[in-house]
């Protein structure tokens, strides 16, 4: 079972995670972990905060050179600007603020925060509500996609969806195609609907105002059988919806083609089975299509996992015309503003990507679990070869499963690790 817990506040002096149930031997250093806080960063359109706030990453424990050690893997992210602007405003220290925020802003856990804990400063809300928390869970996400990346398992978003501008459909990145993908300024890989997006990002810019959009995230290498059908709360669907739909700002989320298949007739919106010699993750059997998503009664089928995360626009505005209430006084206003994003859909798939590996980590575990990584790798290896045993009718007549690992499933080495296993994307692919 992978657990992990953050804490920390937008302005206090670090975030920190604790990530506990990881397996020994899995490889991970301070660099793996800010580059991919760096790729959360990404995204044209992001506020100052974005350019001038680099993460200062610290292994705080469970990783020694180079290797956890299977205990917790406590992970900290300073605050830059902790010294220079926040020791007071932000002290943990008894006192008072110099000052006290009493106009909650409209679409932010201000309010209602304030009147569930009995606040009479919005900050005392806002300051843990403020997504710069997805920063310790990426910091997570990136043991998780290790793990996932050892197994053969890795993980890509891509906006589909800026304001109104949508790229086409069909067009979806291999992980091999993440830097390119990473490279766009709207993190988009359909080099037709970029310009596109980019200039309505702009327009939104000059008019103070804010975009959402809709980012797509794929699993690839993934084996049949990760999450069940026998019970509600262990259904994949329903963990990467909960995980998925957690993120700050995040309004949808379908697996598939959700939304659209419902408009469908049966016949045309699932996912024909047919025998495939070369779906050796899915134990020999094959689809032509991912209309479910690659989840089957709440079990991945083998192969893909593709989820689709919707983002509304962002609430703080950089034109002040949201009406909001001095709580102090009672007096109508407009919503004030604090340093603030015109959209954060390219980042929002990083954050998504983190959320999606944290679930399919932890399935992995719980179906193949050890204490070591060579442990897992066994485990699942053992898994697979015995899939194609189970179904005779599957497997090709002439060729049997090697008495000794699996055939050739076409991902890494799966072997106990040897170095470091790279999360990073492969060089850029040329074509989109
Ligand atoms: C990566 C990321 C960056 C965000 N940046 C901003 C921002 O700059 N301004 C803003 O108003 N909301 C931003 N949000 C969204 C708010 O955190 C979110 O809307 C707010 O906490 C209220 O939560 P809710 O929208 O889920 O109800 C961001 C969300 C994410 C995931």
């Amino acid at each position: 079972m992978l657990r992990f817990l953050t804490a920390g506040e937008s302005h206090g002096r670090a975030l920190v995670v604790v990530v506990e149930g990881l397996p020994a031997g899995l490889p991970i250093t301070v660099e793996d972990v800010s580059a991919e806080l760096a790729r959360r960063r990404l995204g044209f359109g992001r506020g100052p905060r974005m350019r001038f706030e680099a993460d200062q990453v610290s292994l705080l424990g469970g990783v020694r050179h180079g290797r956890t050690l299977g205990s917790p893997v406590a992970v900290e992210i300073g605050n830059s600007e902790w010294e220079r602007k926040w020791t007071q405003e932000m002290s943990p220290a008894p006192g008072a603020p110099a000052s006290v925020l009493t106009q909650p802003r409209p679409g932010h856990a201000d309010l209602a925060g304030m009147q569930k804990y009995g606040f009479d400063d919005a900050r005392d809300v806002l300051e843990r509500a403020s997504a710069r928390e997805t920063a310790a869970r990426v910091a997570a996400g990136t043991l998780a996609k290790a793990l996932l990346a050892t197994l053969g398992v890795r993980i890509v978003s891509h906006v589909i969806q800026l304001g109104d501008v949508r790229a086409s459909e069909g067009l979806r990145p291999t992980f091999e195609d993440l830097d390119q993908v990473d490279g766009s300024p709207v993190r988009c890989f359909d080099a037709d609907a970029e310009p596109r997006m980019v200039a309505a990002v702009k327009a939104a810019a000059k008019d103070g105002d804010s975009l959402g959009g809709v980012a797509e995230i794929v699993a690839y290498g993934v084996p049949v059988g990760l999450g069940s059908h026998v019970h509600w709360d262990r259904r994949l669907d329903g963990l990467l919806a909960q995980a998925l739909m957690s993120i700050q700002a995040v309004k949808a989320v379908e697996m598939g083609e959700g939304w659209e298949a419902a408009g469908r007739r049966g016949s045309e919106a699932h996912d024909a089975i047919k025998v495939d010699t070369s779906a050796v993750l899915s134990g020999g059997f094959g689809r032509d299509t991912a209309r479910a998503g690659g989840i089957e009664g709440g079990i991945s089928i083998g192969g893909l996992v593709v989820a689709r995360v919707a983002m509304k626009p962002l609430a703080t505005l950089n034109r002040p015309v949201l009406e909001t209430v001095d709580v102090s006084t009672g007096e109508s206003t407009v919503s004030f503003r604090e340093r603030t994003d015109v959209t954060a859909v390219p980042a929002m798939g990083v954050v998504a990507e983190t959320m999606m590996a944290l679930v399919l980590a932890n399935e992995a575990l719980r179906k193949f679990g050890g204490d070591s990584m060579s442990e897992v790798t066994r485990n699942r290896d053992g898994f697979v070869a015995a899939l194609g045993e189970t179904h005779s009718g599957a497997r090709p007549p002439d060729t049997g499963i090697p008495d000794a690992g699996i055939p050739d499933t076409g991902i890494p080495d799966t072997g106990p690790p040897e170095g470091r296993s790279s999360i990073s994307g492969a060089p850029p692919g040329t074509g989109r």
